[in-house]
């Protein structure tokens, strides 16, 4: 690996069984086989990241640019328990959607326990609380079930299809006002 990962800021979010705080070198592996999981490929799509340097790349590129410029990111869940990194959930401001966004993915086995709820409640109250962020939104694709109940239980409201910027596939828009 050739390519460092600057970590400007600390971010800490707490949840009950996870540290979340920002992407840095050594959350590659877990990048390089959460991109490539059948799951994220079919809902978000393929990255085209195959190795290490690329997983570093996507950090440096996407996550850690956005939280420079923007103050937000998508962040790594860390298990408390033995420090493992598990997924990535967080805020992403994209073209095409007025205001920032929740994401979220985790790896396969981890899927179905909880952590994209805690996650991402942690993260709703990091963007009201600290950085002042009253209105959210989310897209998901609309066969998309886990996502859908995911954000149908962060009381979120589908609120139409739209056709992101670039693309030609239609996308759920979900809308939280709390
Ligand atoms: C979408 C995703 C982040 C959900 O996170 P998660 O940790 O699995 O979700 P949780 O365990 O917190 O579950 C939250 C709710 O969704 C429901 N849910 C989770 N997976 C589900 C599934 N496959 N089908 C139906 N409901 C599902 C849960 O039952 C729970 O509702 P409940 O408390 O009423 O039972 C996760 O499945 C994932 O990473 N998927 C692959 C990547 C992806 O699709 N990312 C989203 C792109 S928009």
């Amino acid at each position: 690996m050739n390519e460092s990962v600057a970590s400007p800021v600390s971010v800490s979010i707490d949840t009950p069984q996870l540290i979340m705080r920002l992407l840095n070198e050594s959350d590659a592996p877990m990048i390089l086989e959460l991109l490539n999981e059948p799951a994220f490929i079919t809902h978000i799509g393929d990255k085209g990241v195959r190795d290490l340097n690329g997983a570093l790349n996507y950090i440096n590129s996407g996550p850690l640019k956005m939280q420079k410029e923007l103050g937000f990111s998508l962040y790594c869940c860390q298990l408390k328990s033995n420090n493992e990194a598990i997924g990535i959930s967080g805020l992403i401001k994209r073209d095409g959607v007025e205001y920032p966004e929740v994401g979220f993915g985790f790896l396969a086995r981890y899927c179905g326990q909880g952590f994209g709820y805690q996650s991402s409640k942690a993260v709703m109250e990091h963007a009201k609380q600290q950085l002042g962020i009253t209105r959210l939104q989310a897209i998901c694709n609309p066969d998309n079930t886990a996502s859908i109940a995911l954000l149908t239980k962060l009381a979120f409201q589908y609120t139409g299809n739209i056709v992101l910027p670039g693309q030609t596939k239609r996308v759920k828009l979900f809308d939280n006002l709390n």
